[in-house]
């Protein structure tokens, strides 16, 4: 058994930046499924949004924020993130290497649901890869961190009172392994393979959730889950994601008769809110239209977009043709751990940060290229947090004893869980389909792996999977409105009175999965 500072699972802008943070003062260990660059932020492509231009306003990317959420986010979050974001990139522009203009003044894309142009990016399309080297770089010489990659964190270890202590895990060679630590955050990203088409890393499976499910903790707004408009559709599979920076820069969305799909949708068009243009995508598919997206206006396409022209000369499609297959599909787990201010979940010792967390920020949906955004502010915000906390503090490391179950196997492949999630569960859900899902889940008995390290890191992964595929629904089913990307086909419309700022709240208990309802927030006009 190893003892350290601080564990941090996963590898994405948040954990790396956390890292960064508190490699002087603590010993940090980073513990990762995959090679550490296997991660949603590593394949980012869009960019970071901040306020930093001169004529721009971090009020303005609040407001935005806001709308894009559909009146669902923590306005006190929001109004932290653009202000402290907008500290953060005023800095680091001038450190990591983001695109810039001829004369030297940094070049800012525009996205979705943005009033103002303010998306920060670097090598064209590849902003995830480089800030990621950039956080990598940083820690490399550092003697206080201490890197694991290829394990799977399995099961989180709390003491009698409760509070988490450390982590099992399993390596590829299905070894176990115990690492003990005074404060074990959760980076482990979103839960995108839930679904058959995703623009999601392989290895991102949900599993921070179910880690911190089965720990006790609170988990929130998982029925918000973020379609992208435009993953690269090839043979009936998603291949890659097409950057929304792509419409940004000129691109339009039309259907196989030549058809402009969102010309009388939205004032704003193709660059309307991520769930709206979803939406009219899969209406377009639902009524038998293939969708493309038409980049013959986007000038000097492959300087911009380096990486995207790659992977579209990878599969065989012609930049001559200005036609691009794209469909929908999984991008971004907007609920999660419910945290505080600072990144700390509801079980003591534990924290969450990046996707896996629930801050509010996004509300129901939300606004292009404020991922990167988040990771960096919360990283930095827990480890604040952390360093002023007293460590002279004794800790009780003994693992409580877990009662112990038999074993018994997962009913349902991978592939049944994805493609029921995708069918039942996507970008339109009803009742009766969300219903049926339900059932077929339940299925499978409650929580049968307390034996946990017995089983194969497969079993465990699918196990996961079950667990967020049964958070997702549950929450689907109980929110009978639609808001943001949570589109319901039985209550179309929004509803204020039952549901504003009203916040579905899981956790377990003796087994069983509870449910209850926050309403903390308000919506406030910062000055
Ligand atoms: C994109 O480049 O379209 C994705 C950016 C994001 O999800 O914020």
């Amino acid at each position: 058994m190893k003892k350290t500072d601080i564990i941090i699972i996963g590898s994405g802008i948040a954990a790396l930046q956390l890292a960064n943070q508190l490699q002087e003062q603590l010993n940090v260990t980073i513990i990762t499924k995959k090679a550490i660059t296997n991660s949603n932020s590593y394949r980012a492509q869009g960019g970071i949004a901040a306020a930093i231009s001169t004529d721009d306003d971090a009020y303005d990317h609040y407001q935005d924020t806001i709308i894009a959420g559909d009146q669902h986010g923590n306005a006190t979050a929001i109004y932290d993130l653009v202000t402290e974001g907008k500290q953060f990139m005023h800095d680091w522009v001038k450190l990591v290497p983001f695109d810039t203009h001829a004369n030297g003044k940094i070049s800012l894309g525009l996205e979705g649901a943005h009033s103002k142009a303010r998306i920060a990016h670097c090598g064209g399309d590849q902003t995830g890869k480089y800030v990621i080297h950039f956080l990598l770089d940083s820690l490399r010489s550092s003697t206080r961190v201490h890197w694991i990659e290829n394990e799977m964190v399995i099961d989180l270890l709390q003491n009698k009172s409760g509070r988490c202590i450390g982590v099992t895990t399993k390596d590829k060679n299905e070894v176990s392994h115990m690492y003990m630590a005074n404060h074990v955050v959760l980076a482990t990203g979103g839960a995108g393979e839930l679904y058959t088409n995703t623009s999601n890393a392989s290895s991102v499976t949900g599993d921070g959730i179910a880690l911190a499910y089965r720990a006790g903790a609170k988990i929130c707004d998982m029925e918000f889950f973020q379609f992208h408009p435009t993953l690269l559709y090839i043979n009936g599979k998603s291949v890659g994601l097409i950057s929304e920076a792509v419409r940004g820069a000129g691109a339009r969305l039309i259907n196989d008769l030549g058809e402009k799909i969102m010309k009388e949708v939205h004032p704003q068009r193709d660059l309307a809110p991520r769930h709206i243009v979803a939406h009219q995508l899969f209406q377009q598919v639902n009524r038998g239209r293939k969708i493309y997206l038409d980049i013959r206006q986007v000038r000097d396409f492959p300087a911009k977009f380096p990486a995207i022209t790659k992977m579209l000369q990878q599969h065989g499609i012609s930049m001559k043709t200005g036609k691009i297959p794209v469909a929908p599909g999984a991008h971004f787990m907007i609920g999660g751990v419910l945290i505080n201010a600072w990144g700390a979940t509801s079980v003591k010792g534990l924290y969450a940060i990046g996707e896996v967390a629930a801050s509010g920020v996004h509300g129901a949906n939300r606004l292009a290229s404020n991922s990167l955004l988040e990771g960096l502010v919360y990283g930095k915000r827990l480890a604040s947090y952390i360093q002023q906390l007293d460590s002279s503090q004794t800790m009780d490391f003994t693992p409580k004893k877990q009662h112990r179950a038999q074993l018994t196997g997962i009913p349902f492949s991978k592939k049944q869980i994805q493609q029921s999630m995708m069918q039942a569960v996507g970008i339109i859900r009803d009742h009766d389909c969300l219903s049926k899902q339900l059932s077929w889940l339940n299925k499978h008995p409650n929580d049968p792996f307390r034996q946990i390290e017995q089983c194969s890191l497969s079993t465990i992964q699918n196990y996961f999977m079950w667990i967020v595929a049964r958070l997702i629904t549950e929450a689907a089913l109980l929110r009978t409105e639609t808001r943001g990307c949570h589109i319901r086909a039985d209550f179309p419309n929004k509803d204020n009175e039952h549901w504003l700022q009203k916040r579905i709240i899981h956790y377990q208990s003796n087994d069983r999965m509870e449910v209850t309802y926050d309403t903390p927030y308000t919506i406030k006009n910062h000055t």
